[in-house]
């Protein structure tokens, strides 16, 4: 059975689907195994796919996307989207087409900058320690990268382009000098880390969020894990609104998302869990007191903390994301 999944409409009129896959599982995560869970997903109806280069499995998803072609899939009935990293800021264009490659496609719908800091690859540092080369947010640098990512769609590589992991001051800043704003800005949400001030920033702006880490991946790195991490799917309120609504715990934090106006892209490996994230997005909706509820469990908890890309010895994590004061407005 394929499910039929809603879709959201971007301010360039285009329709993105309400959630997607993810496809970074882990570090280790083996990039047959993600692919495997591309191509089934698709069979079970999902039609967004969320990629990025420092996955390291770009080539192995775009042989799936191949066969769906040979299968008589048309190009207009998938989402891809596609990030640049970090130390690719300065060659956009060759970073994008390096992508189209791996990924067998003449175009992504989404190209989105992963990171708003210059630097090289995480792997290059330990756990808890920056990485050597790090560097802050410079927005005229930043700059000279957005006009690349604006030069992408001019050139008919990328449909939209958007940011990740952006903060509000950095957001008004591109805004103010962006020729074409970005699309979607893509960030960590989930019900024990709601972002709402920023969520509510895009919402006004035009600007759709999409969520990562939707259910507080269970799974993720060691360098993203701190014992005062809470877990969203051991939580009462959500534990108890999933036994009312008979679901998983993980539909439950999907269904938030939803109906708060963010795209969810859980990422699994299991047929039966990918089926189950669609279907509960699909199903019957919280009623305003859940969401309620689930709205008064936020506790600010950043899993993804960013540690790799501080730029000056004796920064905490919280600088990276407290730091923009430093930037100094248009
Ligand atoms: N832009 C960025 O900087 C950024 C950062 C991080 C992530 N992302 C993107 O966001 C995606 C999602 O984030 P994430 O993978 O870290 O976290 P997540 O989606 O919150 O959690 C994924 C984990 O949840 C488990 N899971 C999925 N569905 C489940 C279900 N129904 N029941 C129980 N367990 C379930 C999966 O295990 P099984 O495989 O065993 O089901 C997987 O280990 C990534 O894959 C990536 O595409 C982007």
């Amino acid at each position: 059975m394929t499910v039929t999944v809603p879709t959201h409409r971007l301010y360039t009129g285009a329709r993105i689907p309400m959630i997607g896959l993810g496809t970074f599982g882990s570090d280790h995560a083996d990039p047959i195994e993600v692919a495997c869970a591309v191509r089934g997903a698709y069979e079970v109806g999902y039609r967004h796919f969320d990629c990025a280069a420092v996955y390291g499995n770009e080539p192995e998803v775009g042989k799936v996307f191949r066969e769906l072609f040979c299968a008589a899939v048309q190009r207009d009935d998938l989402w891809v989207t596609s990030k640049v990293w970090n130390d690719m800021h300065g060659r956009i264009e060759e970073a994008c087409r390096q992508s189209l490659a791996d990924l067998q496609l003449p175009y992504v719908d989404l190209y989105l900058v992963h990171w708003p800091f210059p630097n090289g690859h995480p792997a290059a540092c330990a756990v808890d320690s920056r990485c050597g080369d790090a560097r802050p947010y410079i927005h005229d640098e930043f700059m000279k990268t957005w006009r690349q990512m604006e030069r992408l769609v001019e050139l008919g590589l990328t449909r939209h382009i958007g940011t990740s992991n952006m903060t509000i001051p950095k957001l008004r800043l591109l805004l103010h000098d962006a020729r074409i704003k970005p699309a979607v800005n893509e960030m960590e949400v989930h019900p024990h880390f709601q972002q709402t001030e920023l969520v509510e920033y895009l919402r006004a702006n035009g600007i759709l969020a999409v969520g990562y880490c939707p259910l507080g991946s269970p799974n993720r790195p060691g360098r993203d894990r701190s014992p005062a991490d809470s877990v969203d799917m051991e939580d009462p309120v959500i534990l108890e609104i999933a036994l009312k609504h008979g679901i998983h715990p993980a539909g439950i934090c999907l269904k938030w998302a939803v109906q708060r106006g963010v795209v969810p892209i859980p990422m699994s490996t299991k047929q039966e869990n990918y089926l189950a994230n669609l279907e509960a997005i699909c199903g019957d909706p919280l009623d305003r007191e859940e969401m309620c509820r689930i709205a008064a469990i936020d506790r600010n908890c950043r899993l993804v903390k960013g540690q790799v890309f501080l730029w000056k010895p004796g920064q905490r994590w919280e600088d990276l994301w407290d730091m923009d004061g430093e930037i100094t407005p248009p």
